[in-house]
């Protein structure tokens, strides 16, 4: 592929098949796209351009009509969030991007702003412009440093080239992005801590309601978004709402950008219509599992894990269709999880990450996912748990369920519920024989 940065996965493998349009990826991937002079080559700013010409409300409304739903794990149609704000008084409003993309297995985001920076900067600045906010917001995971340095040279030669600033692009409206760079912490990309962690508080979330749009950064109207569903808004004002509506699925419209690791011959970030199975996702894309497959997450290690079968893998991607077997679209990180992998080490190294991430703030999390469940695989992986562990182990993450603070308990009991769901026999094992069933300890790695 020419123009392919040589130290990434092929990102952009469904740019050569037909059937799929590519649109927000259309130049990751291609070396010098991150510069204005090319942005601007192939229209780029076109799309803000085209806003300013409308009322806010009637960007609202056409994202709206579009059907676009966040892409940062939640799947709440934007346009509807949009339209929370309330009416313009006079303060200070803010849009935010939350580029913190934490989720073990996504990855989505960081290549859209290492190589096309400024479709993110217009994306942010048409919500901007819809929801009266002359200030962006955009934090970025710490890890992420050459992505946060892209940006940072897009922001500056946008400022001064008039394409953020003061009356931008002569439209008469004001719009400015402070960029700001996390620490490094999965919580802070939970929205509320994400406005925290900006103010220069400690990473907790707050109570909601009130909901950034009554009260977010610094107490101030405020929508916060994903880094793709704000450049999708870019597309959708460009080539209208029935032209996103029209791909994908009445439940799902549009496209988005499947994240494929673990245990798969080709991985990589593949954009494809809504709707798409997961067979067609695995098989055809990525070019299958490498050896047995015996489960996938869809979205991130933060879902409820599927069987790899005929029933899961011939599911839509689509939020309806997804939920209603058990799991959730999450982020699209897909993680495919081969036959010989030990499950119950797979779901400890999963429970690590969130114990280490958890903020501590709230009891269930702290004492549940911080503590005891990391406590319970290590003792069953050293061959000292009983079989009244696996139960004890499966009333905890049910427990865990729902009863904490904010999702990150939830995010953590999910995968090892439904492990503990499908492939309770390898617990028991263990259990029993103080050996797992299967003896693959390499964690995600193919
Ligand atoms: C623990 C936790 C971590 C999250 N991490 C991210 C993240 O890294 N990026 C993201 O866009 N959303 C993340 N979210 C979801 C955000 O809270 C929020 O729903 C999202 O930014 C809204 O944008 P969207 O509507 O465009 O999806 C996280 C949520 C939780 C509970």
């Amino acid at each position: 592929m020419s123009g392919a940065v040589a130290d990434k996965p092929d990102t952009i493998t469904s740019r050569h098949d037909p059937r799929f349009e590519v649109t927000l990826y259309k130049y990751v991937g291609v070396e010098g796209a991150h510069t204005l002079d090319a942005y601007l080559a192939h229209g780029g700013y076109g799309a803000a351009k085209k806003a300013f010409g409308m009322e806010p409300s009637e960007v609202v409304d056409l994202v709206k009509a579009s059907g676009l739903r966040g892409r940062g794990g939640a799947g709440f149609p934007a346009g509807v969030k949009w339209s929370f704000m309330p009416p313009v008084d006079g303060r200070q409003r803010f849009v935010v991007c939350n580029a913190d993309e934490s989720e073990p297995g996504s990855c989505k985001d960081r290549y859209l702003m290492e190589d096309d920076p400024h479709q993110l900067l217009e994306g942010m600045m048409i919500a901007g412009y819809a929801i009266g906010a002359t200030k962006g917001v955009l934090y970025i995971r710490g890890e992420y440093y050459h992505a946060y340095e892209r940006l940072r040279d897009a922001i500056e030669e946008a400022r001064q080239r008039g394409y953020l600033g003061e009356n931008v692009m002569d439209s008469g409206f004001d719009f400015d992005v402070i960029l700001h760079r996390g620490a490094g912490a999965y919580i802070c990309g939970e929205e509320t801590a994400l406005m925290n962690s900006f103010e220069g508080l400690r990473a907790n979330p707050r109570l909601k309601p009130p909901f950034p749009a009554q009260a977010g950064v610094y107490g101030l109207p405020t929508t916060i978004n994903n880094v793709t569903t704000l450049a999708s808004a870019v597309h959708i004002i460009e080539k209208g709402a029935d032209w996103y509506a029209a791909m994908g699925t009445d439940d799902s419209k549009g496209i988005h950008h499947v994240q494929i690791s673990g245990a798969v011959n080709r991985p990589g970030v593949f954009e494809v219509p809504m709707g798409i199975t997961y067979r067609e996702i695995i098989f055809d894309l990525a070019g299958g599992p490498k050896g047995p497959a015996k489960a996938f997450i869809p979205g991130g290690t933060s879902c409820p894990l599927f069987p790899f079968d005929d029933e899961h893998l011939d599911l839509p991607m689509e939020y309806a269709a997804v939920a209603k077997a058990g799991s959730m679209m999450g982020t699209g990180g897909l993680i495919v999880i081969p036959e010989d992998q030990c499950i119950v080490d797979a779901m400890y190294n999963v429970t690590r990450f969130y114990a280490h991430e958890s903020c501590g703030k709230c009891t269930p999390c702290r004492e549940g996912v911080s503590t005891w469940l990391p406590k319970m695989f290590q003792k069953l992986l050293a061959g000292l748990g009983t079989p009244e562990d696996v139960d004890l182990m499966e009333d905890m993450v049910s427990n865990l369920r729902g009863t904490a603070f904010c999702p990150l308990a939830d995010a953590c009991a999910w995968p090892v519920q439904t492990s503990l769901k499908y492939f309770r026999n390898e617990y028991e094992h263990l259990a029993q024989h103080g050996t797992p069933l299967h003896p693959r300890k390499d964690r995600w790695q193919s």
